[in-house]
């Protein structure tokens, strides 16, 4: 799988991180030359601005490197955290009924001494299962005790950690009808309210159970269908607190800031609380020149705005912050440099872009 492919990329990234690194200074056309106090890190800023935190994934490929790590668990530029890979099905319970919390640990545990809070993500998703449960063969009965099996001994397992869920993960497809996974040919689309029960009767009270999805950050086909299952929840009283808008974009296609607060806003009229739960902004090719890291920074800075500005949005986690991790390469090939910090540890423009409009 991709870690595998990660594990690979390791031995460059070891001597990537022998280079210097450099400050504000050496970016921004727009003079973000600052004194050091203007940027005393985005949870801070985000806080300021009234976001409950600004967040990071991060991943245990490099938990090795302690110029990673010493950003990642650094409480002024995140105030959370998301296990980018460790609480996944395949790295949960890669044997039916045998558990194995090492990898999400190796997240959690500096997240509690360094007092982040954690996202937790995710029970339910069609990807990264284990080899054991990806057939068919199973009735339904038997999918629906093995689901919530695994909601129940994992939500045990972080039951002090978690302030939210990822509870079922990428649903739907782009046209708004049901993704055809493995647990909807079996059980049906009564997997996606099984999961929310189980995971309601599993988690604390105040662990906020969330719908997560990619393509969901503009009032479209998808996040429409979001919308239906939100209000057919609400009608039938299956427990659901918030939507997660994954925020995948890629420069030159990313939405505008009013169609972001427009989305927001339709869940906000459902109740639902919303968080930006995996923004990146990818580079469609490279390299890339200037004017493309000026892009990159203004669809940062708009959709970060756009969380602070609605009503409902309560915090931004970049899907990693250091480019030599980001998931973006290996699965857009020719595609990349989507994180805040580049290969050097450099912060990028986009950094002081979403710290100045916070400022404001
Ligand atoms: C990605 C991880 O970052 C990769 O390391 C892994 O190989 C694949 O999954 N949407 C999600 C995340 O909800 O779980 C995905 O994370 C990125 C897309």
């Amino acid at each position: 799988m991709k870690v595998t492919a990660t594990l690979a990329a390791l031995a460059s990234i070891s001597a990537v991180t022998a280079a210097p690194s450099g400050g504000p200074g050496r970016h921004g056309p727009g003079g973000h030359h600052g004194p050091k106090g203007k940027y005393p890190g985005l949870d801070v800023l985000a806080k300021r601005a009234g976001l409950q935190y600004f967040g990071t994934a991060i991943d245990n490929v490099v938990l090795n490197n302690t110029q990673y790590t010493s950003i990642a668990h650094n409480k002024s530029e995140f105030g959370q955290v998301t296990p980018s890979n460790g609480m996944k099905w395949m790295f949960t319970e890669p044997e039916r009924g045998v558990f194995n919390w090492t990898a999400a640990l190796e997240i959690v545990k500096p997240a509690r001494k360094a007092r982040q809070l954690t996202r937790c993500h995710a029970f339910v998703w069609h990807t990264q299962l284990p080899a054991w449960i990806d057939h068919t063969n199973w009735t339904k009965p038997e999918l629906v005790s093995i689901l919530e099996n695994h909601i129940k001994n994992e939500a045990r397992a972080f039951k002090d950690d978690c302030i939210a869920w990822d509870v079922v993960n990428e649903a739907f497809n782009e046209d708004g009808t049901y993704r055809e996974t493995i647990f909807y040919k079996v059980i049906g689309k009564e997997y996606i309210e099984l999961a929310f029960k189980f995971a309601r009767k599993y988690t604390p009270r105040k662990t906020m159970l969330y719908y997560n999805d990619y393509n969901i950050e503009t009032v479209n086909n998808k996040s429409l269908a979001v919308a239906e299952l939100v209000k057919d929840f609400q009608r039938r009283r299956i427990p659901i607190d918030g939507v997660g808008l994954q925020a995948h974009y890629t420069v030159g296609r990313s939405p505008s800031y009013q169609q972001q607060m427009d989305v927001m806003k339709m869940f906000n009229d459902l109740k639902m609380e919303v968080a930006m739960t995996e923004l990146d902004v990818r580079q469609p090719t490279l390299p890339e020149t200037q004017e493309m890291r000026i892009q990159q920074a203004e669809a940062y800075r708009d959709a970060v705005k756009a969380c602070r500005d609605a009503k409902n949005c309560i915090g931004v986690t970049v899907w990693d912050f250091w480019d030599p991790v980001s998931w973006v390469p290996y699965t857009f090939p020719g595609q990349g440099n989507a994180c805040l910090w580049d290969d050097n540890f450099n912060k990028k423009e986009a950094y002081y872009y979403i710290s100045d409009m916070l400022r404001e």
